[in-house]
Parts: structure tokens; C-alpha cells; sequence
């Protein structure tokens, strides 16, 4: 999304407390395609490709400790961290390069997405050889904040636009992206359990309030009444803690806000079943499709020529999926 409004001539500011998150934003948002010399880069991926593999901690640990990456995949990527560390930790191209190392390095996992476990048998890609691929950068201005949009919300200054996309349960990403977080920190942790996760998963300063069934709300009711933007978008899901009406109720200082659905595929977890880290079916699945959420609040005019084009297809999933609400008038459509 960051990505999406920075195409389309905005200045945007990516907040999000992930260190690979911060990397990203470094490398797509903050920075500005005509700061970097293609040759360079073209030569310095091309010379990170060719380093001569190395078994460091990231083979240890995702390679013999776990399953996650296939011991040659595994090698290259403690090669070429190792050299971004060595030789490119003061190079504009940093963030450049490390994204693309993070990026290959999740086309060769053998995972069903998330960190949380690897596969008994491993994936079709992990067989695939690691390759660094050019990111796709972007002309324009923008600015990274590595933090916790709790705390931020009320210092970050006016916004034409704000997009709000939180977590959504219990699950959290620290943990499920553990991987990525110990790429970008390069810090070789002690880790622990099956699945080798950072030993600092367990202090409270990894945690965050969106993942709290208690704190969530409150927190995300403070988040969104103390930005200062114009137009506020919200995506959220009928799975999680919040109703749609909950967030509509969170947003209800705007002069207009019209609930958005849409009828989608679960995750990917959904699909396929939960396993216990043996390798057992531990839970069933229930059902495929769920709906998502898009709130958007903002002066009248504006909120309904966003969500016009969608109202027709979005008010028949409200129908379906909201008949009680709509009839109780806790809902009404666009
Ligand atoms: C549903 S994901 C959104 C991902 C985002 N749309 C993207 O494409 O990168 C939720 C994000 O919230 C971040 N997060 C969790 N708690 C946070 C907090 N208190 N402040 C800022 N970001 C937080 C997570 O790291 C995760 O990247």
C-alpha cells in the first residue's frame, strides 16, 4: 500500500515496530530511485551471487537446528549477510540489497508462509537456488519509522490519507516473521523451541497491544483518534476481535464513514489445516472464505467517491454476512 501511494506522486511515512519492515521501507519508501547508480547495484548484486558459501549461524540454526532452508540456500545467505555487513553497512545500497536477500531468501523457505514451522517434507522451491533479484525502486519522497504506531499516532504530524492495517489476533508477527527480523538485526540470538525463534520473543518489548484480546480495542480506538489525517481508510476481518460496527464506532469523529466487504480466501493456514510442529493434523478446516473489512471515514464527498465503485458488490457481502446488524439498524448501507 505504502508502495502503491508513493507510485502515485504522494510523500508517505511507513510506521511499523518490524525490523525487515524497516528495511523495506528504507529501501522503497524513503529512498528515491535517482539517488542510486543501477550500475552499482547491478554490480554489487552480481558480486554478492557469487561469494563463496559459508556455514555461519544461519545455517546452524535454519539449516541442521530446523528445516527451514536447504543447507546450500543456507550457506549463501550467511555469505552474503555476512558481506552486506562487512562491506556495504554504510552504502546507500544497504537496505536495496538487503531486501533482496530477504526477498530470495523467502521464494527458497520450506514453509507454508509463516516462521512459526517448517515443513516434514521439504517445499518444491526450497530446492530452487537462492537468487538475487533487483527491487523495483521508486522516484519520490517518503520517510521510515521503525516504532509503535500507539505511541507515534499523535506525533506524526497532518496527513491528507491515513491506511491503518493492523494485526489482526493473537499471533504475532515478531514470531512469525522471526527469520527476517534476525536477517535484518544480524545478531545471532539464542533461540529456542522447534522452530528456532529469537530468545527475545519473550520480553515484553516485542510484544505489541494488537495482539492482546484486551488491549486491542483500546488501543486501536487511541491509535486512530489521535492521528491527524483528513481521510482515514481502516482494513480489518469478520475473524477477528472487532466488529465492523466497533470499528465504525472508533471512527465516528469524521463527518462520514461507509464499511466496505469483500468476500475472500482465508489464509493459507486456513486451507490446509492445522498441524502440530510433528507434523499431525491438530485441526480441521472449517470453512475457506471469509470477509474483509475496508472502513473509510473522511468528509462526505470525499468517503463516497472512494466507495462508490464498490458499494454494489460490497452491500451485497454486507447483506449476507450482516442481516442482524442491518435489521437491529446498527448498520446502514452506502
Ligand atoms: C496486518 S500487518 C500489516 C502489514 C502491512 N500492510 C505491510 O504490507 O507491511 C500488521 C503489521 O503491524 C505491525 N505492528 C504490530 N504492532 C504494531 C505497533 N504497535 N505499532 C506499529 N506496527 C505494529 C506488524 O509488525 C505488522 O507488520
Amino acid at each position: 500500500m505504502a508502495q502503491a501511494l508513493k507510485r502515485s506522486g504522494a510523500s508517505v511515512t511507513a510506521v511499523d515496530t518490524a525490523r525487515y519492515s524497516e528495511i523495506f521501507g528504507q529501501c522503497w519508501i524513503s529512498l528515491s530511485a535517482c539517488e542510486i547508480n543501477e550500475r552499482e547495484l547491478d554490480d554489487a548484486l552480481n558480486y554478492l551471487s557469487n561469494l563463496p558459501p559459508v556455514h555461519g549461524y544461519f545455517t546452524e540454526t535454519f539449516c541442521i537446528e530446523s528445516r527451514f532452508f536447504q543447507h546450500h540456500n543456507g550457506m549463501r545467505i550467511d555469505a552474503i549477510r555476512n558481506a552486506l555487513e562487512e562491506q556495504f553497512r554504510d552504502s546507500v545500497l544497504f537496505p536495496v540489497l538487503l531486501t533482496s536477500l530477504i526477498l530470495a531468501s523467502d521464494r527458497v523457505d520450506s514453509t507454508t508462509a509463516v516462521h512459526m514451522a517448517y515443513l516434514k517434507k521439504w517445499s518444491a522451491r526450497s530446492h530452487k537456488d537462492l537468487e538475487l533479484r533487483k527491487p523495483e525502486l521508486l522516484d519520490g519522497r517518503g520517510t521510515t519509522i521503525r516504532g509503535n504506531a500507539i505511541e507515534l499516532a499523535p506525533q506524526l504530524g497532518s496527513f491528507d490519507f491515513a491506511y491503518l492495517d493492523p494485526p489482526y489476533n493473537q499471533h504475532r508477527y515478531y514470531t512469525n516473521y522471526h527469520i527476517f527480523e534476525t536477517l535484518v538485526a544480524w545478531d545471532a540470538p539464542e533461540h529456542y523451541g522447534i522452530a528456532c525463534k529469537r530468545i527475545d520473543s519473550r520480553d515484553d518489548t516485542t510484544k505489541s497491544d494488537f495482539n492482546k484480546k484486551r488491549q486491542m480495542p483500546v488501543a486501536l480506538r487511541a491509535t486512530i483518534q489521535q492521528l491527524d489525517a483528513r481521510v482515514l481508510v481502516l482494513s480489518y476481518n469478520n475473524e477477528s476481535w472487532l466488529t465492523l460496527t466497533d470499528l465504525m464506532d472508533y471512527c465516528s469523529s469524521y463527518e462520514c464513514v461507509v464499511p466496505l466487504a469483500f468476500d475472500s480466501k482465508r489464509y493459507v493456514g486456513a486451507q490446509i489445516g492445522i498441524h502440530s510442529p510433528a507434523g499431525v493434523r491438530v485441526g480441521e478446516i472449517t470453512h475457506l472464505r471469509n470477509v474483509e473489512y475496508v472502513v473509510v471515514a473522511g468528509p462526505r464527498e470525499t468517503v463516497r467517491a472512494m466507495t462508490e465503485p464498490y458499494a454494489h458488490s460490497s452491500n451485497e457481502v454486507l447483506t449476507a454476512s450482516h442481516a442482524g446488524a442491518l435489521q437491529r439498524g446498527e448498520l446502514s448501507l452506502f
